[in-house]
Parts: C-alpha cells; sequence; structure tokens
C-alpha cells in the first residue's frame, strides 16, 4: 500500500502580528480536517502552527497532487481567513494570493511538501516547519542529512546509507531542475545549494539498487515563492518539509542533528534581515523578538498504514537548549548591526525598500567624482 503524506500551509492572519496564529483558527482547521476524515477523503491529520503559519498535515491514498485534498486544503485556508477578518487578525487572507481554486494549491499562495512511498514495516517521519525565513533555509540542514558524515555517521558505517541520495535541486528564478548524486557530485552540488536565495533542495531520493525504491522520496521540501508568486512582497516563504527515517535512511537522530546548529538564513524583521534559525518546541514556536528569530519546529511521527502516530515534539528537549543559546547569542550579535549588512539583506534580497524613494530625493544632487 502507497501512502501520501501531504503538509500544506498558509499564514491566514496573524495574533498579534506576525507573531503566532489564534486558537480559533486552528479550531476551523480541525473541524474542517475532522470532517474530511470521517467522509474518508484523508485517513489521518494533525494541526499545527509555527509562528505566524497554520499548518496541515495530512495522510491519505491519493498520490500527490490530489486535487480533492488540495481543494480541502484551499477551503480550510478560506474558512479559517473568514475567522481572521472576523477578528482583525494581522494580514488576514495574507497568503491566499487567487480568488478560487482551480485544481492544485501549487502557485496559489500557500506553500506545500508532499511525497507518496510504500510503507515500510516501520515508517519514522518527521514534519519541519519554519517561520520568518525561506525555503533555501532548509538547504544547509537536509544536506547534512543526507549528503554530510560529519552529521550522519550511518554515511560512514551503515552499508544501507553507504551508496549516498540523489538530490533533486531547483533553480526558483528561472524554474528550472538538475538532479545531482552525492558523494560523487558533492563539490558541484555544494557550488549550487550554498546559494540558497536561489538553488533550493526540492526533494531527496534513494539510489537505485539499493534497500529502498529509487522514485520514492525520502525528503521534500515546500519552494513556492511567495513574492514571485505575487509579483510583490506578501511575505517571506516560510517553507515546511517532510523527511523519512531509518533502514536505510538517516536515522531520527541523524536528522534532528542537522538542526543543532543554528545556521543564519534569511527572513526575520519584514522578510529583510538575516538571524540564526532556532529550533524550538512547539509552545515556544512564536516569532517575538524583531519578529524572530526565524524558528524551527518538528513533528515527529510513526506511520501505521497511514495512520499519523504521533505528533512527538521533538526540539522539547534540553539536548537543543545550547542550540537555543547559542542562537540567542548570534541574534544578539547580528541585532547589534542595526540597520547594516550583513544584518540586513543585501539590496537584491530585500523584500521591502525604500531605496527607490531615498534616490528619487536624492537624485540631482549627485555629483559624478570625475
Ligand atoms: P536503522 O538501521 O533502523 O536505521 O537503525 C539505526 C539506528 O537507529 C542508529 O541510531
Ligand atoms: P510572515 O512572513 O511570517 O508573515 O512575516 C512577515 C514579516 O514581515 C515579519 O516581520
Ligand atoms: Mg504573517
Ligand atoms: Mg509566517
Amino acid at each position: 500500500m502507497k501512502t501520501t503524506v501531504s503538509l500544506i500551509k498558509a499564514d491566514v492572519g496573524g495574533f498579534p502580528g506576525h507573531v503566532s496564529v489564534h486558537p480559533d483558527l486552528m479550531d476551523v482547521a480541525e473541524k474542517e480536517l475532522m470532517r474530511a476524515k470521517a467522509e474518508q477523503l484523508i485517513i489521518d491529520y494533525h494541526v499545527l502552527r509555527a509562528g505566524d503559519d497554520l499548518q496541515l498535515l495530512m495522510s491519505h491514498s491519493n498520490g500527490c497532487d490530489n486535487k480533492d485534498v488540495h481543494e480541502l486544503a484551499w477551503n480550510t485556508f478560506k474558512k479559517a481567513t473568514e475567522v481572521a477578518k472576523d477578528l482583525k487578525l494581522y494580514g488576514a487572507g495574507q497568503d491566499m494570493l487567487s480568488d478560487a481554486f482551480s485544481g492544485n494549491i501549487r502557485g496559489m499562495g500557500p506553500g506545500s511538501a508532499e511525497m507518496e512511498f510504500t510503507e515500510r514495516k516501520a515508517e519514522p517521519i518527521i514534519a519541519f516547519m519554519m517561520d520568518k525565513t525561506e525555503p533555501g533555509a532548509f538547504n544547509l540542514p537536509i544536506y547534512k542529512m543526507f549528503a554530510s558524515p560529519e552529521n550522519t555517521s550511518g554515511l560512514v558505517i551503515d552499508p544501507s546509507c553507504h551508496n549516498g541520495f540523489r538530490f533533486e535541486i531547483w533553480d526558483i528564478m528561472e524554474h528550472k531542475r538538475v538532479f545531482m548524486n552525492a558523494p560523487e557530485e558533492l563539490y558541484s552540488m555544494l557550488a549550487l545549494i550554498g546559494a540558497k536565495s536561489r538553488y533550493v533542495i526540492k526533494r531527496v531520493f534513494p539510489k537505485e539498487g539499493g534497500k529502498l525504491p529509487a522514485n520514492e522520496p525520502a525528503a521534500a521540501i515546500s519552494t513556492d515563492k511567495l513574492y514571485q508568486i505575487a509579483g510583490e512582497y506578501v511575505g517571506k516563504d516560510d517553507p515546511v518539509a517532510l523527511v523519512r527515517g531509518q533502514s536505510g535512511l538517516p536515522a531520527v537522530g541523524e536528522i534532528l542533528e542537522a538542526f543543532a546548529f543554528p545556521h543564519l538564513v534569511s527572513g526575520w524583521m519584514r522578510g529583510s534581515h538575516n538571524g540564526p534559525l532556532m529550533p524550538v518546541s512547539f509552545e515556544n514556536a512564536i516569532c517575538t523578538r524583531f519578529d524572530g528569530p526565524p524558528r524551527v519546529i518538528a513533528a515527529g511521527f510513526q506511520l501505521s498504514n497511514g495512520r499519523l502516530v504521533g505528533p512527538m515534539d521533538m526540539f522539547d528537549d534540553p539536548a537543543f537548549d545550547y542550540t537555543r543559546r547559542m542562537a540567542q547569542e548570534i541574534a544578539e550579535y547580528m541585532r547589534r548591526h542595526g540597520a547594516f549588512e550583513p544584518h540586513r539583506l543585501p539590496l537584491e534580497d530585500m523584500e521591502y525598500t525604500t531605496l527607490p524613494g531615498v534616490m528619487n530625493k536624492l537624485k540631482d544632487r549627485f555629483r559624478y567624482i570625475g
């Protein structure tokens, strides 16, 4: 039996500002998904929140890009938007960029990560959800999980991981993709994915001839680039990812270890600043300080014939206290740069800018230096 797991998210209104999701929106989502489960469109679900993003995690047997499942997510976000409007939440309907559903939620504003695969005897799966950052924020941790022997000792010592993995990388500016093999093409691959604002890991696959089917992904990441969809800034993308673990894949502990270093990502205040990615518990997934720092939560499950057994709040653990402390120090260090790069993003990556207006005012005062 093949199971599909779909994680679809949207910011349909922040509470207050861009900090969190109001519980009433979670209630709407809970009600809609409960009904869909009763009607057997989906097998199981969990409603979660990461910062101001409402997260719908669903399992079903309809495959990826299923019209009915996407429409369910779209209609749920629509209904939550109505409640958000009534409560006058901040940016109600922020990510709902189309007026009507047109068959697939991709390109309509919400973000999605989906994968269909054959359930193994035991199927651990982790859902990662980030707020105040962009899809490229997943490049470093996904690279670490599936390609770095420093992070994943299984790549070195587990014969079923030793051949490495195949990466699907998207150029999100030109809407092209390339498949690359690790470790064979590692240096070339890093040339791309190190430039995380443009080249984004979309999926990771087992290789041919291994323990697992090579066409069923081990990881999938949302790559929806909101500002390119909308043609103007409507908020950072706040990506999500699904990662399967164990038995020929990185162990759950290797998957989580990839977040033990709070790397710098772009996003944070007004989507225009670099800051550390802080792994936190569900309860602490609120973006307060300078609307951040950017955060990630991890919900762990065992899949059982489509049933999502969980969630386990994976970063609710003192083992990540040191990472959080480091993130706090880095946040303080970066904040002290104020309006200066590299805290503020370079001009071409900024989502807001007053520069054209400033330049317009100064245009008659600029003189060639000679
Ligand atoms: P698997 O062989 O199931 O991946 O287990 C390895 C493990 O759990 C090491 O932490
Ligand atoms: P969100 O993308 O999470 O809505 O945040 C936008 C923002 O401007 C934060 O300061
Ligand atoms: Mg918001
Ligand atoms: Mg958000």
